[in-house]
């Protein structure tokens, strides 16, 4: 008798799981179509503009923006600071979709909501994303204000957003290697000599927070091999990643954790510094943003396959 009623039980909660996957698959449709019948152009780059990059923000030529409350089925962001706009417009010259405001999972979204924007970015033909974010600095040798391109990632979240049923839109197991696009990381270094900026390269470790780190964390995070640690990003590139949509991130070094002499941390200085370092991150992005649409696409894109089909629906 109890082994029937646990047939049971595990029977409809695989029927559950099942159903919430298609159910958010049609959402992300539904999101996709609407957004496309009110879109005027077909970018491929996208921007989520995460803290440091409000200035590249005012340099859009916006044509449209569309709050995200009005968008069906999207998260309505709710941290202070991140208001939430997705904007269809040029950035020097080039079309682009920018999302103003992101899904942070320490705000009480799941990972499905936190990456749904960037399922439903895929579903509008967008091939290139630049993500940007404001993170605790744990190498030595950064100075807040530095900016670090991402090399690689430490996923430290307690949930995995492709965790359940596959989307084929990427294999079941990913490779992630050249997560990061190497050649995107090459292009921000020639620009950063051209421009004589000071750049950083190094591992963002993502965590959910919403506590910043304890000294011994900061120190156990360099251990592991880590160089900058924030709450965001490493969700929408592994979703980006497995859409086969080739990914470039700066963190913008806000403050310092790990060494002898641990300082406090708050929001507003993570702002401040951040606000600091808007002039040469918006910089390196704009032209990142013009120069990448010139360079080939990663073999990356090979995991781009058909969209969903109703057998794949089925599927357990
Ligand atoms: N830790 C985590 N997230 C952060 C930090 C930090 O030190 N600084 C800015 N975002």
């Amino acid at each position: 008798m109890i082994v029937v009623v646990f047939i049971v039980i595990f029977a409809l909660e695989k029927t559950f799981q099942q159903n919430l996957f298609i159910v958010m698959y049609e959402k992300i449709q539904e999101t996709a179509s609407w957004l496309k019948a009110k879109m005027v152009t077909h970018p491929t780059t996208a921007i989520i503009l995460g803290t440091g990059l409000g200035r590249l923000a005012e340099e859009i030529q916006v044509e449209q923006a569309i709050d995200y409350k009005d968008i069906p089925n999207f998260p309505v962001s709710t941290v202070e600071g991140h208001s939430g706009k997705f904007i269809f417009g040029k950035l020097g010259g080039v079309d682009i979709i920018a999302m103003k405001g992101r899904f942070h999972y320490y705000e009480g979204y799941s990972m499905k909501e936190v990456t749904f924007p960037v399922r439903v970015l895929y579903e509008l033909g967008i091939k290139t994303l630049f993500v940007s974010n404001a993170a605790g600095g744990m190498n030595p040798g950064f100075k807040i204000g530095d900016l670090m391109v991402i090399t690689d990632h430490i996923n430290f979240f307690p949930e995995h957003p492709l965790r359940g049923k596959n989307y084929p839109t990427g294999p079941r197991f990913p490779d992630m290697h050249e997560t990061y696009d190497p050649s995107l990381i090459k292009l921000a270094g020639q620009i950063a000599r051209e421009k004589k900026i000071r750049l950083q390269y190094g591992v963002y470790v993502g965590v959910q927070g919403p506590t910043f780190e304890t000294p011994a964390e900061y120190r156990m995070y360099r251990t592991l091999g880590g160089d900058t640690v924030g709450m965001s990003t490493v969700p929408e590139v592994i979703v980006a990643h497995h859409c086969g949509i080739r990914t470039f991130g700066i963190s913008v070094v806000t403050d310092l954790g790990g060494f002898d002499n641990p300082v406090e941390v708050s929001h507003e200085e993570v702002q401040e510094a951040a606000d600091k370092a808007q002039p040469i991150m918006t910089e390196i992005m704009r032209e990142m943003i013009v120069r990448s649409e010139k360079l080939e696409h990663s073999k990356n894109e090979r995991y781009n396959t058909d969209h969903p089909t109703e057998e794949w629906k089925s599927q357990s």
